[in-house]
């Protein structure tokens, strides 16, 4: 298990469709995700056993607490190794569990082992423009904004701009230091 200071991230299992079946039905979930078809069960538990297949190009992750409790999942998909270069996608799809710092948490301890174990050196990721909690989440990691994607998206009857965001290395690396006192 990969440990950060509030979650740890795990493989996700069979006992696992439940939840995720839920989340993926819930409508504010969905408005983050555009998710926009109701999912049935069975596509939840075939997609967990896509995930278990460890994919050399697609890892997942399942968020838990300390506790125990799963609140979400977490990924690194476009993965091209020449270039060390990976996209993330994260939803803690407990929404009680919102605004606690569980997602900059699991941000930023997948973004180390991207960084740190897996030998990446840039992060990126797009996100949808009126995602304010998502953006501060990332802005506080060190996530840079890159650009624009105009009206990338059709929801709720209008188009929404996507942001597309990275992180380097070395940016992470000195931010990491600096926040534990090494120069
Ligand atoms: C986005 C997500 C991963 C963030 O995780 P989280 O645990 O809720 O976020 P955190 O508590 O770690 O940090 C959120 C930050 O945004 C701030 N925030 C919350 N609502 C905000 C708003 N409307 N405007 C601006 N900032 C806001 C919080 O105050 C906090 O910043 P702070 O620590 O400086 O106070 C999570 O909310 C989620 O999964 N949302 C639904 C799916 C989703 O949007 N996924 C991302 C798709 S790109």
């Amino acid at each position: 298990m990969i440990r950060g200071e509030k979650v740890r991230l795990r493989a996700f299992d069979e006992g696992d469709v439940e939840l995720m079946w839920r989340w993926a039905n819930d409508w504010e979930m969905g408005r983050w995700m555009i998710n926009r078809y109701p999912s049935p069960r069975s596509a939840e538990r075939e997609d967990i056993r896509e995930m278990m297949k460890l994919e050399p190009n697609h890892k997942v992750f399942a968020i838990e607490t300390h506790e125990g409790d799963l609140i979400g999942g977490c990924d690194l998909t476009h993965i091209s190794w020449e270039d060390r270069r990976a996209q993330l996608g994260i939803a803690i799809g407990d929404k009680a569990r919102w605004g606690q710092g569980y997602g900059t948490d699991a941000t930023r301890t997948l973004v180390r082992f991207a960084f740190e174990e897996m030998n990446f050196n840039r992060i990126q990721l797009f996100v949808y423009a009126d995602n304010a909690r998502a953006i501060r989440c990332y802005e506080k990691i060190g996530f840079l904004h890159e650009g624009v994607l105009r009206r990338n998206v059709y929801r709720d009857g209008e188009y929404v701009d996507a942001v597309a965001m990275s992180i380097l290395r070395d940016e992470f690396m000195r931010a990491s230091n600096a926040q534990q006192g090494k120069v």
